[in-house]
C-alpha cells in the first residue's frame, strides 16, 4: 500500500537516501556486458576518474564500477537535499569519532556531486555524504526494462553487507544517519545460522541491511527494483538465456516487504536481486518486526547458493 506523499512529506523523516553504490570491480569488460545484457541498463559514460558510471534512472548514475583488483565494495554514497540535515550529520559523525574527511574537487567531479564528506563507521565501510548528484544528460530509457526502476527520493535500492557484529554496525548507521530499525530476521541454512538487522531512512521497507553470515567480501548483494513486475518476468528469462547462475529462485519476501524477486551473481562474485512490488512504509508509524523465514514463497537457494556459502563458511574458518 503506498504511502500518501504528504503524510511522508509531513514527516521529519526521509531526508536521505542511497543515491549510490560505489564498487571496485576486476572485471570491468564482463560487468559493461552484465549491465547492458542482464540488467538492460543504458550504456554507461565513463566518470573523470575512470569509473564506471550505471544509470538507473535521469541520475548521472547509481552504480559505479572501478577496475581494481578485488570485487567488493568502495563506498556506500548517501545524499540530502538540504545542507542542515548534511551539517547535522556531519556533526554526529564526527562525534560517533567516524573522522568524517571534505572530499576534495577532484573526488566530487568524479562523483558527480556539489558536496561531499566520507567517513568510515565500525563495520569498516566507508561512506560517502554527499548533495546534488547530478542529472545525466539523457533521459533514461531501457528496451530490456522498459517499466524503468523505482528510485527517486527512494534511492537506487538496497544494499546487503556481512558485518562481523551487525548490531554494532546498526547502531552507526541508525546513531549518525538517523535510519530506522525495519526488522530483524534470524534463520539458518542447515548448521549455518544467519542473522539480519535492516534499515530504512525513507517509504523503502528498507536500504541497507546487515548481515552475519559467510560472505567472501563485504557485499552480499545489491537490489535494484523494477516498476513494472512484468519486467523481472522479462529478467528471470533472460538470467535463463545468458546462463547467468541464479541463487536464489523466483520468491516472496514475507510481509511488510513482499517484495517479488530472484537473485543471481554479479561478474564479482556476488550476487545482484532484481524484485518488484516492494510494500512502502509509514516510517512514522511503523513497528519493526522479527522474522524467521526470509520468504514466503519460492527463492529457493540453488546448489550455486549453498557453494558460496560453504565456501565463504570454510575460508571465515581458516582466515
Ligand atoms: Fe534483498
Amino acid at each position: 500500500m503506498p504511502v500518501p506523499v504528504n503524510l511522508w512529506k509531513k514527516s521529519m523523516f526521509g531526508k536521505i537516501n542511497l543515491a549510490y553504490l560505489a564498487l571496485q570491480v576486476r572485471d570491468l569488460a564482463r560487468w559493461r556486458k552484465f549491465a547492458a545484457d542482464m540488467l538492460g541498463l543504458p550504456v554507461p559514460d565513463t566518470n573523470s576518474d575512470g569509473a564506471l558510471a550505471l544509470r538507473l534512472d535521469d541520475r548521472a548514475h547509481r552504480l559505479i564500477l572501478r577496475e581494481g583488483g578485488t570485487d567488493d565494495i568502495d563506498a556506500l554514497g548517501w545524499e540530502v537535499a538540504d545542507p542542515m540535515d548534511f551539517d547535522a550529520i556531519l556533526e554526529r559523525a564526527q562525534k560517533a569519532g567516524a573522522n568524517p574527511e571534505i572530499g576534495d574537487p577532484a573526488l566530487c567531479q568524479a562523483r558527480r556531486v556539489e558536496r561531499l564528506v566520507h567517513f568510515t563507521g565500525p563495520d569498516g565501510v566507508r561512506n560517502e555524504l554527499v548533495m546534488g548528484l547530478g542529472q545525466a544528460s539523457t533521459a533514461f530509457s531501457s528496451t530490456l526494462m522498459p517499466g524503468g526502476f523505482l528510485t527517486g527520493a527512494m534511492g537506487l535500492g538496497h544494499v546487503v553487507l556481512s558485518s562481523p557484529d551487525r548490531q554494532l554496525a546498526a547502531s552507526f548507521y541508525r546513531n549518525v544517519l538517523g535510519m530506522r530499525l525495519s526488522l530483524e530476521l534470524q534463520f539458518s541454512i542447515g548448521p549455518i545460522e544467519i542473522g539480519g538487522v535492516f534499515l530504512h531512512c525513507n517509504p523503502r521497507n528498507h536500504s541497507l541491511a546487515l548481515f552475519e553470515m559467510p560472505t567472501k567480501g563485504r557485499i552480499h548483494h545489491v537490489m535494484i527494483e523494477a516498476n513494472d513486475i512484468c519486467d523481472v518476468g522479462g529478467a528471470w528469462e533472460r538470467a535463463q538465456k545468458l546462463k547467468v547462475p541464479i541463487t536464489l529462485t523466483l520468491g516472496q519476501h514475507p510481509e511488510p516487504d513482499g517484495m517479488i524477486s530472484f537473485y543471481g551473481m554479479t561478474p564479482s562474485g556476488f550476487e545482484f536481486e532484481i524484485g518488484a512490488a516492494g510494500q512502502l512504509i509509514d516510517p512514522d508509524n511503523y513497528k519493526p518486526t522479527t522474522i524467521h523465514s526470509p520468504s514466503d514463497w519460492g527463492h529457493h537457494p540453488t546448489l550455486r547458493a549453498k557453494w558460496n556459502l560453504i565456501s565463504a563458511a570454510i575460508i571465515k574458518k581458516f582466515r
